[in-house]
């Protein structure tokens, strides 16, 4: 450790430029304290006083019900399980119990009643019930009573989003299979719907609004199931339309980089984040977040999407920032020992990787890759650990940096890439100059990923 140049950056700020941590979309995100890839699927965010309340689906065994969870962050990056908001109960045919489908969790809060209010899809296996559902708690991700479910106005409802206007109203936008997709408004204490807002006979499903300026701008997908489609939205200056025709917001083809979008964080003013959820059908606990920064313009009315590797965000300045391109260095080439050795992976860089990490959990058989890197400054900072897990559950490993406490990472199955590598983000506190960076067995065993690569940024 050098203690010395750690105080220096905090006395001096501008020697530690690179403070910000990345997103990195499409990785596996591994929560602070459960050492597992995030399961808030399908979700909807809140946010109170500076923390960043992240509300969704757990998908580790499919499809079916399982929870509503809760995160929370104050960075948006490092997410940390506070609750789970709803489980499965035992009572058969009940809204929350087994063989069920709950989706699309969204919360508001009801500045009157003090309330805090979600709504989400409830449905049979058949998805022939097509309701919403509403349950209501004292604070954010507290404990929440389910009320109950209902067609609202009588529709079919089936992907659902909430909206909450500068003026206090909410609105449920929801897809209704015999329609198409409609802006309902909610009654003054959010409990119930009151009429229809506007209606569009065209399918946008798992809508998503927000507000930038004078402009209202509502996100969708078209029906595809899990598989992606290039995502569409619409625009109006009033919520009632007129609304402009539905066109693509990222580059057509691209399937909306392979992401169904969920949600629509306002950032700053100005700006706005898309999340979308980047599905793996086969193994939806495995699945993904794509989160980009929205190109979103509420004078011209236009939203536009573009890739990034890596980016960061600043929520006090409402900014955001793409990230570099970083230094790779290959698994293969760190020291490799206690049965870790370089393995063929044809699709990944050089064609090879570091394999047998970890193991036994007996001491033996305990595969180490050590790699030495480079940082300019003492920061924390995000590593991208590309990585090929090919079993269906996710693999573990240790990382620890210059002999630190060492974190548990998780990296999901990438048996779906075809052979390609996946990514993992690992946020860790380097040096300036050289840190060992060694990744390792985690305790009570189990095979590690193979590491193809730790781009450590610039
Ligand atoms: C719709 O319902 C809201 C909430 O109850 C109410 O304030 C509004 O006046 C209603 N609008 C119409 C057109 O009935
Ligand atoms: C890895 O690939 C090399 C070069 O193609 C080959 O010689 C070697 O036998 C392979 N090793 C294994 C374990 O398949």
């Amino acid at each position: 450790m050098h203690p010395y140049i750690r105080i220096s950056c905090f006395g001096l700020i501008a020697g530690c430029a690179r403070a910000a941590l990345d997103i990195i979309p499409g990785a596996t995100w591994t929560a602070t304290n459960t050492g597992q890839h995030v399961q808030a699927h399908g979700a909807g965010l809140i946010e109170e006083d500076g923390t960043y309340y992240l509300i969704g689906e757990e998908k580790t065994n499919g499809a079916l019900f399982q929870a509503v969870n809760c995160y929370s962050s104050t960075n948006l990056i490092e997410w940390t399980f506070v609750n789970q908001l709803l489980t499965v109960t035992d009572e058969e045919g009940a809204d929350l119990g087994p063989n069920r489908i709950v989706e699309r969790p969204k919360i508001i809060k009801n500045d009157n009643t003090g309330q805090y209010v979600m709504w989400m899809h409830i449905d049979s296996t058949d998805y022939r019930d097509a309701r919403v559902g509403v349950a209501t708690g004292d604070s954010v991700c507290g404990e929440y009573v389910y009320q109950e479910s209902f067609r609202p106005l009588g529709f079919q409802s089936r992907d659902i989003g909430l909206f909450k206007d500068d003026d206090g109203s909410a609105y449920l936008l929801t897809e209704d299979r015999e329609y198409g997709t409609r802006i309902i408004q909610l009654t003054d204490d959010y409990l119930d719907v009151a009429n229809v807002t506007f209606g569009w006979e065209y399918f946008a499903e798992s809508p998503a609004l927000i507000k930038r300026g004078e402009t209202y701008f509502i996100f969708g997908s078209h029906l595809t199931g899990w598989s992606p489609n290039d995502n569409i939205y619409s625009t109006a200056t009033s919520l009632s339309g007129p609304w402009t025709d539905w066109i693509e917001f990222a580059p057509v083809g691209s399937n909306t980089f392979t992401s169904q979008v969920n949600y629509v964080l306002p950032l700053g003013t100005d700006k706005a984040i898309y999340m979308g959820d980047r599905w793996v059908s086969t193994n939806l606990g495995a699945s993904t977040y794509i989160w980009l920064p929205l190109e979103i313009d509420g004078t011209t009315a236009t939203a536009s999407l573009e890739w990034y590797d890596s980016w960061s965000v600043d929520l006090a300045a409402g900014t955001w920032t793409a990230g570099s391109d970083g230094t790779a260095y290959e698994g293969e080439d760190g020291e490799l020992s206690g049965g870790a050795r370089t393995i063929n992976c044809s699709r990944c860089s050089g064609a090879v990787a570091a394999g047998y990490i970890g193991g036994s959990g007996d001491g033996e058989n305990e595969g180490v890759v050590e790699l030495e890197v480079d940082s300019a400054d003492t920061a924390r900072v995000t590593l991208n650990i590309k990585y090929l897990n090919g079993d269906t559950s996710p693999r573990y490993a240790a990382v620890s940096v210059n002999d630190g406490e060492a974190q548990t990472v998780a990296f999901v199955s990438t048996s779906h890439l075809g052979g390609s590598v996946g990514s993992t983000a690992v946020h860790v506190d380097l040096v300036q100059g050289v840190n060992t960076i060694r990744i390792f067995g985690v305790e009570g065993g189990g095979w590690g990923p193979d590491v193809d690569q730790v781009v450590v940024p610039l």
